[in-house]
């Protein structure tokens, strides 16, 4: 098998370190005055540089160059000897895989002979804080009185787990997250050496899937690229994972159009595509963040590739700070709803429609009024837990604050729920006479609820659920709806606990009231 592309790409010289700058100048300013130290810590992420590095110093403080400051020269018998792995007085040992105390004393005694072919013997512990508390005692005694032909470097990446006693007895160094712009530049340095094929799309896409680790990075492209072909963002998307941050611009894009019916369709499609809802709020919240940083005149600190800096730049030019803060604050109470667990989208949508309200609002004269659905909009929550049941179908709305367009004519082409259950043997029927199968799995369901044109049934299993969900079933399904109804329809399924207690005798246990109180914890401030 050919060599993984991040070993092969392992930095040999300090320039070639990215994004560790601050550590890099101190260390190679170290070699060049002889002032290293015995013990360094080298603390941060995974994939990040720190054996990287380890290994750089190792070379150039046994490194045969007559100039302190050309060390490592990457030329001599030393350096040579280090890069393929066969210098004798580099010590590697893997914390996680020795941890005893008799490993540690073990590396003791063997401390106190002379290097073997270099100037100083160089122990690399990773993993350190995997040590077990005995070793660490172990360990501290070398620290105190290192021999002067020895340098420790103690790696690891929770350096909330290093005693005290240790970290007052290195030299500190830690290493950041790789930037996703730096991540770009190296893997644009990378493909093109390969001779890869990838577009800008895509390794942007696998730099921030990276999370700031380069090795994790490099191996994304290196997996992309096995099979020799040209790599597009669609492929790289395939593999990788839908692109979320493109659904977190549509949405932003939807909230500032004040377009309902987009919006939640941008966040069906993203969740559809796999997206966990919680994470994709985060990520809204992560961006809206981001905005205010922009806003704050503090760019520098959003890591985000100039393209996306400009659209970034776009949006927050259309938001005020207070409306900023509402909708983060918004976003944040979705990402941490909890109980609407058989309805997950639900947190989203809220948050989505109060979104826009906050956005319409709070904005000046110019705002765009929100559009509404042209569906059953009297069933949605603008704010909770405010909500104001009105009769039996269940109309909610922020007990101060209506909607007050006149939606008449909207109306009169809205769904409900009970012309759907007035129809519901007819549509039975219709379906069975195309499929008895078909028709056992419809009965064994039953209509929950409708919005923007979906039909939602309600299921009290998994196993006849993702029945019906098969695509053969769903098209006898829709046809069926769509010929009684009158109307084009959308089928969803989704899962039901089938529980009706606990509320008002006079709410509809499958209406949005009902929702509001059982799952998300609302409650009723007035009855009209
Ligand atoms: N700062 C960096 N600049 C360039 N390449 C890097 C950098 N950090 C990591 N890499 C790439 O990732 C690979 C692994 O890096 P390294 O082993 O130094 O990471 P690490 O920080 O020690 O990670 P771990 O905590 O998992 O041990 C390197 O071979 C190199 O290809
Ligand atoms: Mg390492
Ligand atoms: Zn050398």
């Amino acid at each position: 098998m050919a060599q993984a592309l991040y070993r092969k790409w392992r930095p040999h010289h300090w320039e070639e370190v990215v994004g560790q700058n601050h550590i890099i100048s101190t260390l190679k300013n170290a070699v060049a005055n002889d002032r290293v130290a015995h013990a360094y810590l080298f603390a941060g992420p995974r994939g990040t540089g720190k054996t990287t590095t380890a290994r750089i110093l190792a070379k150039a403080v046994n490194c045969q160059n007559d100039e302190l400051s050309k060390r490592p020269c990457n030329q001599c018998e030393f350096c040579q000897a280090i890069d393929q792995g066969r210098f004798l007085d580099l010590i590697e040992i893997d914390a996680a895989s020795n941890t005893s105390v008799d490993d540690v004393r073990d590396l003791r005694d063997k401390i106190n002979f002379q290097p073997n072919q270099g100037r100083y013997k160089v122990y690399i512990i990773d993993e350190v804080h995997m040590l077990s508390a005995a070793a660490f005692n172990a360990m501290l005694k070398t620290l105190e009185e290192p021999p002067a032909h020895a340098i420790f470097v103690l790696a690891t990446t929770e350096i909330h787990k290093i005693p005290i006693t240790i970290l007052s007895r290195c030299q500190r160094h830690e290493f950041r997250r790789v930037s996703v712009m730096e991540i770009i530049a190296q893997l644009k340095k990378i493909a093109k050496n390969e001779g890869v094929n990838i577009d800008d799309q895509a390794l942007s896409l696998i730099a921030r899937q990276a999370t700031g680790s380069m090795r994790d990075a490099i191996s994304l492209l290196d997996q992309l690229s096995s099979n020799g072909q040209d790599i597009s963002i669609s492929e790289a998307e395939d593999v990788l994972g839908t692109a979320t941050n493109q659904a977190v611009l549509e949405l932003i894009n939807y909230l500032l159009a004040g377009d309902i019916a987009a919006g939640l369709d941008c966040i069906h499609h993203t969740l559809d595509k796999g997206s966990d809802p919680r994470q994709f709020s985060r990520q809204i919240v992560d961006y809206l963040r981001d905005l205010i940083l922009l806003r704050s005149n503090n760019g520098d600190l959003v890591d985000e590739t100039s393209e996306m800096k400009t659209e970034m730049a776009s949006h927050s030019r259309q938001m005020e700070m207070a409306q900023l803060i509402s909708l983060i604050q918004c976003f944040t109470r979705a990402a941490n709803e909890t109980h609407a667990t058989w309805q997950p989208a639900l947190p989203l949508e809220l948050a989505l429609i109060e979104g826009i309200y906050i956005l319409n609002k709070e904005s000046s004269q110019n705002a765009i009024q929100p559009k509404l659905p042209a569906s059953d909009h009297k069933n949605w929550l603008q704010k909770q837990p405010e909500l104001k049941p009105e009769k039996e179908n269940a109309v909610l709305a922020n007990k101060t604050t209506h909607f007050e367009q006149d939606n008449n004519a909207a109306a009169s082409e809205t769904l409900t729920l009970k012309q759907i259950k007035d129809q519901w043997r007819q549509i039975v029927k219709l379906v069975g006479e195309q499929n008895r199968t078909t028709q056992g799995i419809l009965n064994s369901c039953r209509p929950y609820g409708v919005k923007d044109g979906c039909i939602y049934l309600g299921f009290q299993g998994d196993i006849i659920k993702s029945k019906m969900e098969k695509e053969s079933n769903l098209k006898i399904v829709q046809d069926a709806f769509s010929r009684v109804l009158g109307m084009e329809v959308t089928i969803r399924c989704m899962l039901i606990s089938g529980q009706k207690d606990n509320l008002p005798p006079d709410v509809d246990s499958d209406g949005m009231v009902a929702t509001a109180l059982r799952d998300l914890g609302g409650e009723i401030v007035d009855v009209q």
